[in-house]
C-alpha cells in the first residue's frame, strides 16, 4: 500500500456527533494542518489525471474549492465552481436535488464548461451520493464528458457511489 494514503487518513480527524447525535464527522481542516499530507493527497490526484485530457477541474463548495484548485492548475486545467443556489453572479443552470428532508440545489455559471470538455468533479467527501449525483447532472447538462469523480474520503455505508450510475469513483480513504 502507498505510505501516502496512511498519513492522509490519519491527518483526518473524527468528531463524534457533528453535527447530530449520531454523526461522525471526518474533519478535512486538520489535514490542512500538515502541508506534506495536503501535498500527498494533490499529488495522488495529480498523478490520476495528469495523462487523462482533462480541461476542467469542478469543484463542489464548500470544500471541493479546497482540493480542486491546486489539481486544477497542475493539471493546467479550467476550475470551475458548483455553488449553492444565488451564490453566482451572472447567468446560471442548475441541478436540483434530494436530501433526506427537503431538497438542495447547485449552480454554475453558463458557459463555465463548453460540449465535449473533459471534466473530473472533485469534493472532499461523499456520503448518500446525492451532491456528487447533481454534480454529474450539472456537466452533463452543459454537455461536458465527466470522466470521473474524486473525493478524498468515501462513507462506504451509505453507498453513495450507487447514486452515480456509471461514472466513476475514484477516492484516496473509505471509512465505514
Ligand atoms: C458535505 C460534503 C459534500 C456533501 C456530501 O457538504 O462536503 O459536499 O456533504 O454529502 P452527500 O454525499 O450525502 O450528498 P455539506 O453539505 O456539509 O456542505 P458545505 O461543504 O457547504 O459545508
Ligand atoms: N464530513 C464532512 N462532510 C460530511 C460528512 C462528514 O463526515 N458527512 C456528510 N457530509
Amino acid at each position: 500500500a502507498d505510505p501516502r494514503i496512511a498519513r492522509i487518513s490519519n491527518a483526518i480527524r473524527a468528531i463524534p456527533d457533528f453535527p447530530k447525535k449520531g454523526i461522525m464527522f471526518r474533519d478535512i481542516t486538520t489535514l490542512l494542518l500538515d502541508p506534506a499530507a495536503f501535498q500527498d493527497s494533490i499529488d495522488l490526484f495529480v498523478a490520476r489525471y495528469k495523462d487523462q485530457g482533462i480541461q476542467v477541474v469542478a469543484g463542489i463548495e464548500a470544500r471541493g474549492f479546497i482540493f480542486g484548485p491546486p489539481l486544477a492548475l497542475a493539471l493546467g486545467a479550467k476550475f470551475v465552481p458548483l455553488r449553492k443556489p444565488r451564490k453566482l453572479p451572472g447567468p446560471t443552470v442548475g441541478v436540483d436535488y434530494s436530501l433526506e428532508y427537503g431538497t438542495d440545489r447547485i449552480e454554475m455559471h453558463v458557459g463555465a464548461v463548453q460540449a465535449g470538455e473533459r471534466v473530473v468533479i472533485i469534493d472532499d467527501l461523499i456520503a448518500t451520493g446525492g451532491t456528487m449525483g447533481a454534480g454529474i447532472a450539472l456537466i452533463d447538462q452543459a454537455g461536458g464528458k465527466v470522466v470521473e469523480t474524486a473525493c478524498l474520503i468515501e462513507l462506504t455505508d451509505l453507498k453513495g457511489r450507487e447514486k452515480l450510475g456509471n461514472t466513476p469513483l475514484f477516492v484516496l480513504v473509505e471509512y465505514e
